[in-house]
C-alpha cells in the first residue's frame, strides 16, 4: 500500500491527514499555535511554530505506519502571509497574515497612484490590504533595516515545503494572491517586482501545484522518519487546495469554503477578470483558473461570539434555540466585519456591527444574526459573479462552519442553491494529499484524481418559501453597510 500526507496550514491550527493510494483517510492530527494581535487590526504568527506544528504532526500521523510506504506529501496554506528569509534562510520577522490590515496606505497608494487599472494589467488583481505586495511596501517604510536583509520572499505553505526539502519554491494558486505574478502567463511581474522593491532572485521559483518540487532532506527525513525518495509536491493555496479536495475542478464548478475566513470559489477552464475586480482573478491547482470573493471573518465570528461574548463551547447547544420557524424571520442584523472586510467592499476600516436590537431579541436572536450575516455577506460576493453572467445553481460546502446543519440550511437559502456536502469535508488537506498523488504519477492529472476520488455524500436544497424570505431579509441587509461606510471612517 502507498501513502500520503496532506498538510492544510491555516491559521488557528495545522490538520494532516493520512490518505491511502485508493483515496480513504486513514488518520488526521491537529496540532494548535498561537495567532497573535499586536496591534488592533494586526495578525502575525510565527513560521517556527507552524514548522514545529507540522514535525510533531507527522509523527503522531505516522507512528504505528511502515512509513517506507509514504510516498508524497502535498500542503494547502494560508494564502498572502509574507514569509521573510535573510541570507541563512532565517526567519527575520513574525509572518504577516491574510487577515492582516495595517497596509491601508500601502493598498491605497497602490490602488490610486500605480492605479487599479495597471495593476489589473499586470496582475489580473488589485491590491487588497491582505495580499502580499502592500505588506513588502509597509516593510519596506517601517522596518527598513528588516527589509534590506530579505534574501527571500514566500508564503507560508511555501516555507512547510522549504523546510521538508530545503527548496525555495511557489505554485502559481498561492503566487496569484501576492499582486506579484501575471497570472495570466503564469509568470512573475517584473514591474510589480520593482514596484515592490523587490528582484526577481528573492522570489521562489513557479511550479504547478502538482508539481515535484523534491524530495525528503537527509536530516529531516532522519529526525521525521520519513524515506528520503518522499516527494513533495509545490501545494496550493488552502482555498484551490479545497477546491480539489471537493471536486471542484472544470468549468463552472463551485465550492464555498467556511473557515476562519469565507470563500465563494469558481472554477475556470479559461483566464478571465472581473473587470471591478472585486473578485480575486487567480490561477487554479488544476493547472486553469478560478475567481474567487473572500471574506476575512467567517466561521471565526461564530467563534467569537460564542467564545469571547456567551462564553460557551457548546456550538451545537447555543444554536438549539433557532428553530426552523424563527429562519427568514429574524429583526436583527449582523454585518460580520470583525478584521475589516476583501470581498466585495475591500474596507479595511469595516468593523462587526448589530442593529435591529429591542428589548425582546435573545441571545439566540443574536447568534442567528451573526449565522446570517455571514451568509449574507457571502450573498455579497456571489452576486458580483452573477453580475458577471456566472450562473450558479450548486456549489460545493466544505469548512469547519459546515457541520453545523443549521448554518448549511441557512446558506442554501439565503443563496438559493444547492448545496453538495463531499463525504470528505477536509477540504485542503486532502486536496493536498490529492496534488501529491498527482505529482507521483498516481493518477495523470487533477481532474483525473478529483472524478476517481471525491463523491457527494448528500445534497442540500433551498425550500422556495424559505429562500423567499431570505431575499427578502437580505435585500434589509444590503442597505446596512452603505449607511454604516462613512461612520467606520470615524470611529476609529
Ligand atoms: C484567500 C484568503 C483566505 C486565507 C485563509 O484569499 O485570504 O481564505 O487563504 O487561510
Amino acid at each position: 500500500m502507498s501513502y500520503y500526507i496532506g498538510i492544510d496550514l491555516g491559521t488557528s491550527a495545522v490538520k494532516l491527514l493520512l490518505v491511502d493510494e485508493k483515496g480513504a483517510i486513514c488518520g488526521s492530527v491537529t496540532k494548535e499555535y498561537p495567532l497573535s494581535f499586536p496591534q488592533p487590526g494586526w495578525s502575525e504568527q510565527n513560521p517556527a511554530d507552524w514548522w514545529k506544528a507540522v514535525q510533531h504532526g507527522i509523527l503522531q500521523l505516522t507512528e504505528h505506519l511502515d512509513k517506507s510506504q509514504i510516498r508524497g506529501i502535498g500542503c494547502g496554506g494560508q494564502m498572502h502571509g509574507l514569509v521573510a528569509l535573510d541570507e541563512n534562510d532565517a526567519v527575520i520577522r513574525p509572518a504577516i497574515l491574510w487577515n492582516d490590515g495595517r497596509t491601508a496606505e500601502e493598498t491605497e497608494y497602490l490602488n490610486t497612484v500605480v492605479g487599479k487599472e495597471k495593476l489589473s494589467a499586470l496582475t489580473a488583481n488589485i491590491a487588497f490590504a491582505g495580499f502580499t505586495a502592500p505588506k513588502l511596501l509597509w516593510m519596506r517604510k517601517h522596518e527598513p533595516e528588516n527589509f534590506a536583509r530579505i534574501k527571500k520572499i514566500m508564503l507560508p505553505k511555501d516555507y512547510i515545503n522549504y523546510r521538508l526539502t530545503g527548496v525555495h519554491a511557489c505554485d502559481y494558486s498561492d503566487a496569484s494572491g501576492m499582486l506579484l505574478l501575471d497570472v495570466e502567463h503564469k509568470c512573475w511581474s517584473p514591474e510589480m517586482l520593482d514596484i515592490c522593491g523587490v528582484t526577481e532572485a528573492q522570489m521562489p521559483r513557479l511550479f504547478e501545484s502538482y508539481e515535484v518540487i523534491g524530495t525528503i532532506q537527509g536530516f529531516v527525513s532522519g529526525a521525521l522518519g520519513l524515506p528520503r525518495d518522499c516527494q513533495v509536491v509545490a501545494g496550493a493555496g488552502d482555498n484551490a487546495a479545497a477546491a480539489v479536495g471537493t471536486g471542484t475542478v472544470g468549468e463552472g464548478a463551485c465550492n464555498l469554503s467556511l473557515g476562519t475566513s469565507g470563500t465563494i470559489f469558481i472554477s475556470s477552464e479559461h483566464f478571465g477578470v472581473d473587470p471591478n475586480n472585486a473578485l480575486h482573478a487567480f490561477a487554479h491547482a488544476d493547472g486553469h483558473y478560478h475567481l474567487m470573493g473572500c471574506m476575512l471573518s467567517a466561521a471565526s465570528c461564530n467563534k467569537w461570539f460564542c467564545d469571547e461574548i456567551l462564553k460557551s463551547t457548546d456550538y451545537a447547544g447555543e444554536q438549539a434555540p433557532i428553530s426552523k420557524e424563527k429562519l427568514g424571520r429574524n429583526r436583527v442584523y449582523f454585518l460580520p466585519y470583525l478584521m475589516g472586510e476583501r470581498s466585495p467592499i475591500n474596507d479595511t476600516d469595516a468593523r462587526g456591527t448589530f442593529i435591529g436590537l429591542s428589548m425582546d431579541t435573545s441571545r439566540a436572536d443574536m447568534l442567528q444574526a451573526v449565522l446570517e450575516g455571514v451568509a449574507f455577506a457571502i450573498r455579497d460576493s456571489f452576486e458580483v459573479a452573477r453580475s458577471l453572467g456566472i450562473d450558479i445553481r450548486r456549489s460545493k460546502l466544505c469548512g469547519g462552519g459546515a457541520r453545523s446543519p443549521l448554518w448549511r440550511t441557512i446558506f442554501a437559502n439565503v443563496l438559493n442553491i444547492a448545496l453538495d456536502i463531499p463525504q470528505t469535508e477536509e477540504g485542503p488537506g486532502y486536496g493536498g494529499a490529492m496534488l501529491a498523488m498527482v505529482g507521483c504519477g498516481a493518477y495523470e492529472s487533477v481532474e483525473a484524481c478529483a472524478q476517481a476520488l471525491v463523491h457527494v455524500k448528500e445534497t442540500l436544497e433551498p425550500d422556495p418559501a424559505l429562500a423567499a424570505r431570505y431575499e427578502e431579509r437580505y435585500q434589509q441587509f444590503k442597505a446596512i453597510y452603505p449607511a454604516m461606510k462613512p461612520l467606520f471612517k470615524v470611529l476609529k
